[in-house]
């Protein structure tokens, strides 16, 4: 059985790739450091698939952990990343933080993978690499701006980093998955998103202010160039987006890949305003959503939504689930998770 590394598998996405990896067959291996995640989330994926990780809990950052790593697993036989810091509003208080969480981790990764026989890697990428694209929906080709964060610049600098050393080791393959907004949970509500302190993100903060922990739902302007006059994104559906990394991973192990370093966009293709996302939540859940519109947030782009036809294409992936599962799964989620 093939035994996958996987880095910030405790995360929200890292989690739900864990459970779609091991429905899969594939051994898992969880590196995980614990400061913005927690360890039940290993209970949680051992409940939906009865299969418990290996999990070792490490801090990538230091590079003599990493080396005995992979002295002990010279097993492994592919790497999903995940770990890193991604909060955009922080990275621009504290850049030297995620300059040295995202980048220098991913090279002393790539230095492990350097001894490896095949290594396949599959990195944890993300649309804000396009800023706000001139031309929608958004395709692989779109060219890549400035970075409006410095979180967005270390997802940038990081396929560089791994662009560049694909050419120059043949043993390794990689692919660069662009998420676009990334949302829900597994449908059996034992694992999903776990912001810490106030969520930034949109969904998360509804179904806080559902549930009563916030008060009121801020809507980031409603006077934007769009239907509504609120911001439109690509919500994906975080299963999806997990059942997604798996495929890119096989992808790689069976050398079907066309390239030593692909990238493709992960989303549903359909844009959806903020206000919308707000009348899919108040529909699933039958509550009405306390909100009130104000001004814009610094930094938050227009419109972004994804052409996955690449992902379609060459992948043979496309999203299943709609804006109504994510947001129903994401109530569930919110639910429970304040039971326990
Ligand atoms: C979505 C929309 C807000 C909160 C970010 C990162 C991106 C990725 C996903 C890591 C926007 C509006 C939000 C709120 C609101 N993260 N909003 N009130 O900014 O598209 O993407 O998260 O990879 O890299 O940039 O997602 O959920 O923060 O915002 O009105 O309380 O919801 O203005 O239009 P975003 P988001």
């Amino acid at each position: 059985m093939n035994k996958i590394l996987v880095t910030g598998g405790l995360g929200f996405i890292g989690s739900h790739t864990v459970v779609e990896l091991q429905n899969e067959g594939f051994e898992v291996v969880i590196i995980d450091d614990l400061s913005n995640s927690s360890i039940q989330v290993l209970d949680g994926i051992t409940s939906i698939t009865g299969k418990k990780p290996i999990f070792e809990k490490l801090d990538l950052k230091e590079k003599s952990k990493v080396e005995a790593f992979f002295k002990k697993y010279s097993d492994i036989k592919g790497v999903i990343h995940f770990a890193a810091s991604k909060a955009v509003g922080e990275s621009v208080q504290e850049p030297l933080l995620y300059y040295e969480n995202n980048i220098s981790t991913l090279v002393y990764l790539l230095k492990e993978l350097k001894n490896m026989q095949e290594a396949s890697f599959i990195f944890s990428s993300s649309c804000t690499v396009y800023g706000q694209a001139d031309e929608l929906p958004i395709t692989e080709n779109a060219p890549v701006k400035m970075a409006e964060s410095p979180y967005g610049n270390t997802k940038q600098i990081g396929e560089e980093i791994i662009s560049d050393t694909c050419k120059v080791l043949p043993n390794l393959k990689a692919i660069a998955l662009r998420y676009f907004n990334p949302v829900g949970s597994h449908e059996s509500a034992n694992i999903g998103e776990l912001p810490i302190g106030v969520p930034q993100n949109l969904v998360p903060f509804i179904t806080q202010t559902a549930i009563g922990i916030r008060e009121q739902l801020s809507v980031f302007g409603d006077d934007y160039p769009t239907p509504d006059g609120t911001c439109i994104r690509d919500y994906i559906h975080v299963v999806d987006l997990a059942k997604a990394h798996v495929i890119a991973l096989k992808r790689l192990l069976e050398n079907k890949n066309k390239s030593n370093f692909e990238t493709f966009n992960l989303g549903t293709g359909t844009g959806s305003s903020v206000l919308e996302v707000i009348k899919s939540f108040e529909h699933v859940s039958g509550k009405k959503l306390n909100y009130k519109i104000v001004g814009r947030r610094e930094g938050d782009v227009i419109s972004a939504y994804a052409d996955t036809s690449k992902a379609n294409i060459d992948l043979g992936w496309k999203a299943a689930l709609s804006l109504d599962d994510a947001m129903r799964s994401a109530w569930k989620w919110e639910q429970k998770v304040r039971k326990n």
